[in-house]
This record gives C-alpha cells, sequence and structure tokens, in this order.
C-alpha cells in the first residue's frame, strides 16, 4: 500500500462492521454450551442459539451481536429437528417467552446428558481434568419441582416472571415447574409495580411470601417460618434463609457429601463452611460424636440463628457467623475434612488456595455452577489436591442448572 501523499488524504479505511441483530440465520447447532445454549458457526463467527440442540439446522434470530466476538441468536423454526426434541409444556417457554426455563424442548434424558457434557467441558477447560460425567435424576420429574422462586411485578401490580436477558415482566399465569400450589396465592394479589417477591412453598405446605421494594422486605404470605425435613431432621427456619430449591436436593446433597466425608473419627474436627441453618454440619456431627467438633461458618444472621436452634442438640456444632475469607484464619483447627458449600461464583481462586493451606485429608465442594467448581478444583490441585469422587445431580430440571458435589484429596 502506497504512503498518502500529504494534502491528498486518502478516506481511512474503517474495519466493516456489521451488526447482526435481527439477522436471521440458517445454523447448523453444534455443542451444548455452558449457559442453556448451544454454539454454532456462521461466517467465522460464534453463534450462542437458545432453543436449539446439537445436531439440529434451524433458522435462528439473532438477539445480540457482541460486537465482533460472538452473537446470541434463537431459534425461531426448526428445519431439521433432534430425535429427542419435545414439546415444551410451558407455553412461555421459547422464543421471547420466560427467561426461566432453557431446555423445555428437551427430553428430560438429554437434558442431563447436556448438563454432564458442559460439567466434564468445564472441567476440562478450566481444571485439565478429562472426566466422564452423568448427571443423575431426582425424584418427582422434571415439573412441580421448584419450592423456592422469585417473581417479579407487572406495571399493573401483577406478579410474572421476566423474559430471557430483559426487564419485560410477563403475566404467566401459572408456572409447570414450580411446586403445587407455589404460586396461586402469589398471582391472586396485587403487588406494588417494580417490587420483586420472593416466594417459598415449604414441606408442609405452606406458602410464604416477602415483597422486596426499595431494598426493603415486607412479608406478605404465611408465617415467615419455612418447615422443612431433610437428613432424618425437622427444620424450622426463616423463609428468606437458603434452603435447596427441589425438594430431594438437600438429601441428595447430604448423601453426596457424606460420601466424598468417607471415614469421619469419633472425636474429628470438621468445617462446615457456608453452612447454612446446617443442613451439613448436622450428619457431620453426628459421625464425629459430642467429643469431635464441627464448625460451621455463615454469613446470614437468620440462618446462623436457625442453626443454633435446629442443631441445639448437637454439642459439637459451634457456629460461627460471619464470612468465611474474613474468619478463616482464627477458625478451630486443624480440620480432618472440609465441606464448602459457597454461593454461585464459587471460592475463588484466593480461598480456595487459602482452604487448601489448612491441610485437610479431604475437601468436599458443593457448587451450582460447574466453571466456579473447575476453577475452584485447578486452584485446590495447585496445592496438591487431586479430584476424587464427582456426583451431579438434576436439582434444577427445565433449567441449565446443575448442582455438583466434588472431593478433593491429597495427594
Ligand atoms: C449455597 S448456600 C449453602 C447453605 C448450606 N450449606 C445448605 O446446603 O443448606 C450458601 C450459603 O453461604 C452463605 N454465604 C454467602 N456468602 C458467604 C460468605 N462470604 N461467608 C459465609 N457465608 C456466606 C449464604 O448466606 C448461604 O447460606
Amino acid at each position: 500500500m502506497s504512503a498518502p501523499v500529504e494534502g491528498t488524504a486518502e478516506p481511512a479505511v474503517e474495519p466493516a462492521v456489521t451488526d447482526w441483530t435481527d439477522q436471521l440465520l440458517e445454523l447448523d447447532v453444534g455443542a451444548v454450551a455452558h449457559g442453556g445454549h448451544c454454539v454454532a458457526r456462521h461466517e467465522g463467527r460464534v453463534v450462542f442459539v437458545r432453543h436449539a440442540l446439537p445436531g439440529e439446522r434451524v433458522r435462528a434470530a439473532v438477539t445480540e451481536d457482541a460486537g465482533g466476538s460472538f452473537c446470541r441468536a434463537d431459534a425461531v423454526a426448526v428445519l431439521v429437528a433432534s430425535p429427542q426434541r419435545v414439546e415444551p409444556p410451558c407455553p412461555w417457554a421459547g422464543p421471547g417467552g420466560c427467561g426461566g426455563c432453557d431446555w423445555q424442548h428437551a427430553e428430560p434424558a438429554l437434558q442431563r446428558d447436556l448438563k454432564a457434557v458442559v460439567i466434564a467441558e468445564q472441567l476440562s477447560r478450566l481444571a485439565g481434568i478429562e472426566r466422564e460425567v452423568t448427571v443423575e435424576e431426582l425424584p418427582g420429574g422434571s415439573l412441580d419441582w421448584r419450592t423456592r422462586m422469585r417473581m417479579a411485578v407487572t406495571d399493573d401490580g401483577r406478579a410474572g416472571l421476566r423474559a430471557h436477558r430483559s426487564h419485560e415482566v410477563l403475566p404467566v399465569g401459572d408456572c409447570p415447574i414450580a411446586a403445587p400450589g407455589a404460586l396461586l396465592p402469589v398471582l391472586e394479589r396485587e403487588w406494588t409495580p417494580t417490587a420483586e417477591v420472593e416466594i417459598v412453598r415449604d414441606a408442609a405446605g405452606e406458602v410464604h411470601a416477602t415483597e422486596l421494594f426499595e431494598g426493603v422486605r415486607h412479608p406478605a404470605l404465611g408465617s415467615g417460618t419455612a418447615h422443612e425435613q431433610a437428613a432424618g431432621r425437622e427444620w424450622d427456619l426463616p423463609a428468606e434463609a437458603f434452603w435447596q430449591v427441589h425438594p430431594h436436593a438437600a438429601d441428595a446433597v447430604v448423601a453426596a457429601v457424606l460420601e466424598g466425608v468417607g471415614d469421619l473419627a469419633p472425636g474429628a474436627c470438621a468445617w462446615d463452611l457456608y453452612g447454612g441453618a446446617g443442613l451439613i454440619a448436622a450428619p457431620l456431627a453426628e459421625r464425629v460424636g459430642p467429643e469431635g467438633r464441627v464448625v460451621l461458618v455463615e454469613s446470614d444472621p437468620a440462618a446462623t440463628a436457625a442453626a443454633g436452634r435446629c442443631l441445639a442438640d448437637l454439642p459439637a456444632v459451634q457456629v460461627v457467623r460471619g464470612r468465611v475469607e474474613k474468619v478463616l484464619n482464627g477458625l478451630p483447627g486443624p480440620p480432618a475434612v472440609v465441606v464448602a458449600d459457597p454461593p454461585r461464583k464459587g471460592l475463588g481462586r484466593g480461598l480456595a488456595g487459602r482452604l487448601a493451606e489448612q491441610g485437610a485429608e479431604r475437601i468436599v465442594l458443593v457448587a451450582c455452577d460447574p466453571a466456579a467448581l473447575a476453577r475452584d478444583v485447578a486452584a485446590m490441585a495447585e496445592h496438591g489436591y487431586r479430584l476424587d469422587a464427582l456426583r451431579a445431580f438434576d436439582a434444577f430440571p427445565m433449567t441449565h442448572h446443575v448442582e455438583c458435589v466434588a472431593t478433593v484429596r491429597r495427594k
């Protein structure tokens, strides 16, 4: 290319920027990716396609163009369907519909396979671990399971659900994945426009709802005390405290954690980090006996108060209210085993490393995001821990979410 001659400025050559938003593309759909979509390629660019399945050919409308890197699209017509495609049971599933579910159009067995592929892929990509993964079904089928849910409120005061990646509130009427009876009293009421509503249907069938408006919680329905049953015990906890969403998830997680923990001698010390109301601390305390110690760390005062009440019969349990990252160094130990069940973003590299430095023989990680889990496992590998058992449960059917319990052991 010749140099521009002074005074005869050549027009600047701008890179061709084509915004594909709203374009219709015909795509051959490839593998599933983390987040409830599949990967396709078009003219060398990656397109994340929702409402499609691997192996399908679809016509997809681009919903977002991330400017050169990738696009998002919704399959609006299926040209060649997967044999495992089904009619979504919910009329609000599909393009432009409710953002709560990702896989209503897939057979439940395929949903579990897709989640298994995602877990295996995240472990491979982020932790360098090649492993076959199985996602286990929980009892009860794919519908009627969601005991906890957050709804938005329409401008005319009706509870609804948000469209995918949008602030739009859809007046859904009912939700087929919600636990039976959970939404009825909520849908009948008028709520403050733009508020959010937190709903819990507990094991006794009582519905608790709290309106959240301008940062303030207003109890609206139910006694506010959720009655739950799990790990062979009864639990009364504030409805706003964490509890597993699927009615069978708490028992499945506890069983997998105990399997991961393995033999724990009476008198041993165990840590239950991010312990909530003590779901995992309780069976650990039964294992170590009254002369042992289970240190439960939890930051939510409502949960620690519930743990104090629910575990009052277990003298081994010591409840520490605080943030794990702040209190870790001062905890009684050393622990023979650590269980960590952090929020979705996981421990993070720094905290995973600090935890590994405590020297426990085994660390059991409970995780609802396979990417966060893989990053934490990778961080622990730098400190000599290797992935041992891995269980995964379809605790969120119809969605892309999955619950994992992974045990890492010191080499
Ligand atoms: C996924 S829940 C697990 C609760 C419990 N293990 C169970 O299964 O019921 C995560 C818990 O961690 C608590 N939490 C969040 N951030 C925390 C932090 N930095 N330190 C301690 N607890 C935290 C939350 O309040 C929540 O109860």
